[in-house]
């Protein structure tokens, strides 16, 4: 069970943080895996760990998700170089925060493209190779605020991923007719660069501590285990689905 043996996954933000989490995930079950992110040295990095640690293929590719040529490019590259896709993982993100009444509009603008476009543009141009697998899976990346908003400030944050939940169940519905399965990770609180400046706020720290359930913080291995599971083939009935994995913040 859960082999990904002779798989390819396309894991955007696999350089670090929880795609990277997840990339080694997939690794570990034998896929090979591309890691996309805007920095090119990074992404290398990643792939090299990932080639080091669990000899499988691993191919870093630069591109920015909230561009569609770019992201046109990407799946090009792909097929001319692996000519196959079974697993989409869309973990680029980023976070902007200010108070809603006065959120500069670019910036308001710049989370919405990354990502929501950007799992969307990643996702549409992902089909056509998707199709040609026999067991298609994409995962996408929600938060903890698609079912409840944790801190002020993150207006942008908070609709881009209530827009990656829905869009999550529509291209599940949509694409269950050819046997794509479409489903999210809801992760909690994980300290990566991202989260770094909530982490350092002791107040804000003892906050999630204190909401957490099972007491912890999550690390991005954490997320290991459920990637793997909706990549396989025994996920095969499942789709359309949020799957939380915070802890049990959401059980609050
Ligand atoms: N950390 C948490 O507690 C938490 C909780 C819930 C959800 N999430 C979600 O998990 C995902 C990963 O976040 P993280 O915490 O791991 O953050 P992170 O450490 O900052 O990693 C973000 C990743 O996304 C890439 N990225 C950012 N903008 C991009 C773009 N325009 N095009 C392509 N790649 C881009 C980054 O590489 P480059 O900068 O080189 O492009 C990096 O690989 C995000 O979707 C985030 O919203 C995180």
């Amino acid at each position: 069970m859960f082999d990904l043996k002779g798989r390819v996954a396309l894991v955007t933000g696999g350089s670090r943080g929880l795609g990277f989490g997840i990339a080694q995930g997939l690794a570990e079950a034998g896929c090979s895996v591309i890691v996309a992110s805007r920095n090119f040295s990074e992404a290398s990095e990643a792939a090299q760990r990932l080639k080091r640690d669990y000899e499988v293929e691993a191919m870093p590719l630069r591109c920015d998700v909230s561009n569609y040529e770019e992201v046109k490019n990407l799946m090009n590259t792909i097929e001319k170089e692996l000519g196959k896709l079974d697993v989409v993982v869309n973990a680029a993100g980023i976070n902007r925060r200010h108070p809603a009444e006065e959120f500069p509009i670019d910036e308001f603008r710049q989370v919405i493209e990354v990502n929501l476009f950007g799992t969307y543009y990643v996702c549409r141009e992902a089909f056509r190779l998707l199709r040609k697998s026999d067991n298609p899976s994409i995962i996408n990346i929600g938060s903890l605020t698609v079912e409840e908003v944790t801190m002020p400030n993150i207006a942008a944050y908070a609709a881009s991923k209530g827009g990656v939940a829905s869009l999550t169940k529509a291209l599940a519905k949509e694409w269950g007719k050819y046997g794509i399965r479409v489903n999210a990770i809801a992760p909690g609180w994980y300290r990566t660069k991202m989260t770094e400046a909530v982490f350092s706020d002791p107040e804000k720290l003892d906050y999630m501590l204190r909401r957490i359930p099972l007491g912890r913080t999550g690390v991005p291995e954490d997320l290991k285990g459920v990637a793997v599971f909706l990549a396989s083939e025994e996920a095969r009935y499942v789709t359309g689905q949020i799957i939380f994995v915070d802890g049990g913040w959401t059980a609050n």
